[in-house]
């Protein structure tokens, strides 16, 4: 017979496990798998997490929920439904990244408890960036919608008035405005069939005078498997550009079927260096963006695009996938400011200088200097002489990563936090573009610290073999090895 465990003893596991997930990627992915699974079965209705959400925020309403959070029973047609329609259901919806469907009523009702935890956790909808900066297209529920949904659940779940439905919520992502070139993955890939594959697609641009990226966007096509997606740019000015464009065709002609496996970056071999900058990132419920006016990045003829496609089959059989970028382009007249991912690093790292000691559960690394002597190799057509403009940004560890930040300090030794990531989540990076711009001024300085646990009880799952012991980690490109870079998206002033 089939252990089947109390609602209470659920709930309090089931929280557990989704209050452990951000801080470690592959072993809680099983307890998620586990968890999703376990929703299925959930009576409704625990009583230990959301309830005192629910009671602090009870009297409290936003405009989002509207007149209806203060009528006492909430229903599903007016309460619920607007909300997880515009916030879960473009993920957790048929043929959706999300493991389990979350778009009908009777859906939500079968796994009420679990939405609940993942809402009062903050867990869902995803979203990785700290509080102290506003970021274009935060997806995240406020206190009373959460406070709606806990006492939706702890009410029984009633379907309420199908003739009275809740005003719907207004959609915040930010969009790509405009598309002018798309390319992709050239002929269909089909995933291996393991728990999560990283390739990597060579792509010539087909431009032949020089342009502007100015928005970018993804297409996923196999929504199931699709967990992010990253694009590089490799262009014919940048040292070394010609061998490396060279190596990385010959890993693909080397490597059965289109593309080559990468992990960390676009390289896909550890003795690879490659000389590429970031062009946009992605994961699931992004559609795209502008980038800020009059800002864009300079794609000579000649460049090539790195597009580099993480694949996940956690929840889901590896099926084929030709997903596309969608690039708005521009002419020269059109920049005011250049602008370019520029990567704030050590560059001691790469030479072994970010030791992670095996065994240790918190190890920080931090870089503090002026970055823009280090930036010359990597931005060398925006001028950033007189200081510069961060308009937004990405943090990029491997999956040993606990939290990451991005901050200036001032010459006056005030700090100003451009990034903050308290939970990272290896699957969840993504591009945070800040609503107010930050400028870095003579005189300033700019940190990147990352930590990571390398602890035995965090160690990676790496295709479908079971998590090893703890080694001593440095970094490079493997799913082994580490990196910690803050990749901002700056301009000039
Ligand atoms: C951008 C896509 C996306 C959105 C939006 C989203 N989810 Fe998820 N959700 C996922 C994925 C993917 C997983 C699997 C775990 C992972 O990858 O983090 C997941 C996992 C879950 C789980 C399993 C436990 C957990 O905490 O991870 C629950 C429950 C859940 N989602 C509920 C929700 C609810 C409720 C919302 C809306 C408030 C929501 N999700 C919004 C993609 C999404």
């Amino acid at each position: 017979m089939r252990y089947r465990p109390s609602p209470r003893h659920t709930c309090v596991a089931a929280a557990t496990a989704s209050s452990q997930r951000p801080q470690r990627t592959s072993p809680p992915r099983q307890a998620l798998r586990w968890l999703a699974a376990l929703a299925m079965l959930l009576p409704a209705g625990c009583d230990d997490i959301a309830t005192t959400t629910a009671a602090a925020d009870a009297s409290s309403s936003d405009s989002a929920d509207g007149a209806a959070s203060t009528a006492a029973v909430k229903t599903w047609h007016r309460d619920v439904r607007p909300i997880i329609a515009a916030r879960c259901a473009g993920c957790h919806k048929p043929g959706g990244i999300g493991p389990f469907d979350l778009s009908t009523f009777a859906a939500v009702k079968k796994t009420g408890a679990a939405v609940k935890f993942a809402i009062a956790s903050r867990a869902m909808p995803p979203w990785h960036a700290g509080p102290e900066q506003a970021y274009k297209g935060d997806p995240s529920l406020s206190d009373a919608q959460i406070a709606t949904i806990g006492s939706w659940v702890d009410g029984g779940m009633p379907e309420g008035d199908a003739s009275q439905p809740g005003p719907e919520l207004p959609d915040v992502a930010e969009k790509i405005s405009r598309v002018d070139l798309t390319l992709g993955v050239p002929v269909a890939y089909t995933a291996k069939d393991i728990a999560d594959d990283y390739r990597c697609f060579l792509l010539d641009w087909p431009e032949t005078e020089e342009l502007y990226v100015t928005g970018f966007n993804v297409v996923p096509d196999n929504k199931n498997i699709v967990h992010h997606v990253a694009a590089f740019l490799l262009s014919p000015d940048a040292l070394g550009a010609a061998g490396a464009m060279t190596d990385l065709a010959d890993l693909a002609k080397k490597e059965p079927g289109p593309g080559y496996a990468c992990y960390g970056g676009p390289s896909g071999a550890a003795e690879l260096i490659v000389p590429i900058q970031q062009l946009g990132q992605w994961v699931p419920g992004q559609q795209g963006n502008d980038f800020p006016t009059g800002t864009g990045i300079r794609v000579p003829p000649g460049s090539k695009i790195v597009l580099q496609m993480h694949y996940n089959m956690d929840f889901a059989k590896p099926g084929p996938d030709q997903t596309k970028i969608q690039l708005k382009l521009d002419k020269p007249a059109a920049i005011d400011r250049k602008g370019a991912f520029a990567p704030w690093l050590n560059a001691g790292w790469i030479g072994d200088l970010m030791k992670i000691p095996a065994g240790n559960a918190s190890v920080t690394h931090e870089h503090t200097a002026d970055p823009r002597g280090f930036w010359k190799a990597f931005v060398g057509g925006v001028d950033v002489s007189k200081g510069f403009v961060i308009h937004g940004g990405l943090l990029h560890m491997h999956t040993l990563g606990s939290w990451a930040e991005a901050f200036i300090t001032r010459k006056d030794g005030s700090k100003v936090m451009i990034l903050r990531t308290p939970k990272y989540d290896f699957n969840w990076q993504r591009l945070y573009m800040l609503t107010e711009p930050i400028i870095f001024h003579e005189g300033d300085k700019l940190t990147v610290r990352c930590n990571w646990d390398n602890s035995a009880g965090n160690q990676a799952v790496i295709d479908g073999k079971p998590p090893g012991t703890p080694k001593d980690v440095y970094w490079g490109e493997g799913s082994l090895q580490e990196m910690c870079v803050a990749n901002l998206y700056i301009s000039e002033l």
